[in-house]
């Protein structure tokens, strides 16, 4: 079988191709309501777009992203954070609250990182986040399934995301002791602002290091030729077909 490949995080690589993605943070930060004086960590914080903004709302916020390159760029933002593995939190009731915004879907053992952010919340903190839901990307999944199996490969078992239903999420949250106060998945197309070859490079290039090297270029082609007419408008303008899954949970008091 196909072993998937590691995503590899170049800051400015995601500047030009998916800086939109924390400018959307807008409704996940408002549903967090940060307060002055609390203490918040952002799980998967990148190059702290967001981080920033708790910070400039008040509240004491620590941040952790798993890539090295991303935490280089949020700490030129003057932020406090560091390089951890979500699924091996170290945190011991340390945080009134614990926010996400597009990571929770690049973590593929959702019971450890759920677990973790429950130890590490005080007794009534909130869990609050934002990630792909069912049917995030539906289409360029196919399309990305289509182009692999024609060199050869079948792409299913090494797609690098979990994109969960809002039953699957809440029963896994309950699960680990949470009480889910708000849970939804909002479609949200998302034009993008470079084109579709430049996500597909930044987001999703682990799946195109599995394709022998002469062949990338092909399946990155055929990729883009299969979404062409469903995600390409008649100006040429690409876009990206997001579902969104938005939720607020509650550590038990
Ligand atoms: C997302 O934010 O929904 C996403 C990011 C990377 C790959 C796929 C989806």
């Amino acid at each position: 079988m196909t072993e998937r490949a590691e995503q590899r995080w170049e800051s400015d690589g995601y500047q030009k191709h998916a800086g939109f993605v924390p400018m959307l943070g807008a409704p996940v930060l408002d549903l967090l309501a940060p307060k002055a004086g609390e203490h918040i960590l952002d799980l998967g914080c990148g190059d702290g777009a967001l981080t920033e903004k708790l910070r400039d709302a008040g509240a004491l916020v620590r941040g952790v992203d798993a890539s090295e390159a991303m935490i280089e760029a949020a700490k030129k933002r003057g932020l406090d954070v560091r390089v951890l593995d979500a699924h091996a939190l170290d945190f011991d009731e340390a945080f009134d609250a614990v926010f996400s915004n597009a990571a929770l879907h690049w973590m593929l053992d959702p019971d450890a990182v759920i677990a973790g952010v429950y130890r590490a919340l005080k007794p009534g903190g909130r869990f609050v986040g934002e990630f792909g839901g069912h049917g995030n990307v539906a289409a360029i999944m196919v399309a990305l399934i289509a182009a692999l199996e024609k060199q050869g490969i079948d792409a299913k078992p090494i797609m690098p995301w979990y994109f969960p239903t809002t039953t699957a999420y809440q029963t896994r949250l309950e699960k680990h002791g949470f009480e889910v106060t708000s849970i939804q998945l909002i479609p949200r197309p998302t034009p993008l602002p470079t084109d579709m070859a430049g996500w597909l490079q930044t987001m999703a290039g682990t799946l195109f290091d599995v394709v022998e090297p002469t062949k990338r270029a092909a399946a990155l082609n055929d990729t883009l030729r299969f979404l062409d007419g469903c995600l390409k408008d008649e100006q040429g303008q690409w876009t990206a077909d997001y579902v969104r899954l938005r939720f607020s949970a509650r550590r038990a008091a």
